[in-house]
């Protein structure tokens, strides 16, 4: 559904995306994985054409996809709390992409989805934990109805019991809307976890896919290879994330 064609992307003569090259079907979680630096963000801000390539394009459904006509893609960004008005009431945060009015028992139900009770309505972001309000941010793309849930980092930098947490509901999500999602995370743990396929990026291009995940891992470029050791580091709570894999696995 999502073709990424021969896209290059430069900022100040500077080329950041070369050459990007690839596809993904209805449905898929595929992961986009790669160091700090290496045009993940950029490629998921074209994604959603909150920028535009230099050369090469971008279609959705074979066609050249413009947020204009409905937001089919959306963004979810690692950190919530910049990503909303601190002013706004959840209810605001979730009612203020959407056109029409939203009806309270749509708001309570989505809320519900991501694990919330109607009492957080009337919160403030400011009253909210960085794991709920991850979870607000989630279900106001959820409201938009897009068919590609982009995850820029959106796990990163919370507590592993809410990365564990988050997981489950995205994989629930998932059963149930029938999203495509792209899960973009240095982390090898976090893609391992939900994508069942992880393209690997390196200094603005893609250089390795894995697609199957029995050990032990085929992999084709020494990127890769670094982000698997990096994600045996201790720090990475590994222990949180394979309890997640089992479930998910067996579910
Ligand atoms: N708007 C911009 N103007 C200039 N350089 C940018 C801009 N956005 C990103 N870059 C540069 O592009 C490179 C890739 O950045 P980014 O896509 O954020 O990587 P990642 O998400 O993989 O860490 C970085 O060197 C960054 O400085
Ligand atoms: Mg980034």
């Amino acid at each position: 559904m999502i073709e990424c064609r021969h896209v290059f992307k430069q900022f100040n003569k500077k080329e950041v995306l070369k050459d990007c090259h690839f596809s993904l079907k209805k449905g898929e979680n595929v992961g986009i994985m790669g160091e700090s630096g290496t045009g993940k963000s950029t490629l998921a801000r074209l994604l959603v054409g909150l920028e535009k390539a230099s050369s090469g394009e971008i279609l959705l459904d074979g066609k050249p996809y413009s947020a204009k006509e409905g937001a089919k893609v959306l963004l979810v960004f690692q950190d919530a709390t910049h990503a909303v008005n601190p002013l706004f009431t959840v209810k605001e945060i979730l009612t203020e992409a959407r056109q029409d009015t939203v009806a309270q028992d749509e708001l309570v139900s989505i809320l519900n989805d991501v694990g919330l009770d109607e009492s957080y309505l009337t919160k403030t972001s400011r009253q909210l934990s960085g794991g709920q309000l991850q979870r607000v941010c989630i279900a106001r793309a959820l409201l938009l109805k897009p068919e590609v849930i982009i995850f820029d980092e959106a796990l990163s930098g919370l507590d592993p019991l809410i990365q564990g947490q988050l997981l489950r509901l995205l994989y629930q999500l998932k059963e149930t809307y029938q999203q495509t999602y792209i899960f973009i995370s240095h982390d090898f743990n976090l893609c391992y976890a939900i994508c069942n396929r992880i393209l690997v990026m390196f200094d603005g291009t893609i250089v390795d896919e894995i697609t199957r995940f029995e050990n032990p891992i085929q992999i084709h470029h020494p990127a890769t290879q670094n982000l698997l050791v990096e994600s045996q580091n201790p720090k990475y709570s590994k222990c949180q994330l394979r309890k997640m894999m089992v479930t998910l696995e067996t579910k």
